[in-house]
């Protein structure tokens, strides 16, 4: 699939997914990768790879709008079809997701529909909860919602805080973004009603 990814941050997912596509478990090609700030050291991770970035900052950007309008253009000019969010801290209007519907994946380091929003190993820390984890999902309109593709779990134990759990949550995401991407790269996944359908997925 001709990928564009989106970073706000450390980019460490983003690197999980150059690391699946240089060892050949992931047909990917990572056509940019856009950061909507200029120190986001994904940028750096991305420049490393060979790849192409860009730097679009909201702060420079009216409204929301303008701002999801010059991200399309730059995918577009790009040629990405699918749009991997990795660490986007950004909310995106019907101006992004119209035309790229269905085509928008994110990851969520929580177990949805548990915790989404900000700090969600925090919560999950907070609340003591037993099993933490990870979802990929496809992105709609409402934040941390959409038709979810993988979950996986983790432990999670008495004296963690936001970060050794965090940690725990993270390597985990590394390892379920590049299996979703895949199985998208195959095009074995459906997505029925709320339900994503994975074509030869053992249940
Ligand atoms: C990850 O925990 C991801 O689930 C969340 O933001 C974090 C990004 O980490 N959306 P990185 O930038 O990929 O290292």
């Amino acid at each position: 699939i001709a990928l564009g990814v989106l970073v706000s941050g450390s980019g460490s997912n983003l690197q999980a997914i150059i690391d699946r596509v240089g060892d050949g478990s992931l047909d990917a090609d990572i056509r940019i990768v856009i950061a909507n700030k200029p120190d986001a050291q994904g940028l750096e991770r991305a420049r490393k790879a060979g790849i192409a970035t860009a730097c679009v900052r909201h702060d420079e950007f009216p409204e929301r709008e303008s701002f999801d309008r010059e991200l399309v253009r730059l995918l577009r000019e790009a040629e990405a079809r699918f749009v991997a969010l990795a660490g986007f801290m950004r909310i995106l209007t019907p101006v992004f997701l119209t035309p790229f519907a269905g085509r928008v994946i994110n990851i969520h380091p929580a177990l949805l529909p548990a915790c989404p929003g900000l700090r969600a190993q925090e919560q999950q820390a907070g609340h003591g909860v037993r099993l933490a984890g990870c979802t990929v999902h496809f992105v709609d309109e409402e934040m941390d919602h959409g038709p979810i593709i993988i979950q996986a779990a983790v432990p999670a134990y008495a004296d963690d805080d936001e970060a050794t759990l965090g940690a725990r949550i993270l390597e985990m995401e590394h390892r379920i973004y590049p299996q979703a991407l895949q199985w998208i790269a195959q095009d074995r996944v459906q997505v029925v009603g709320r339900q994503v359908v994975v074509r030869g997925a053992s249940r």
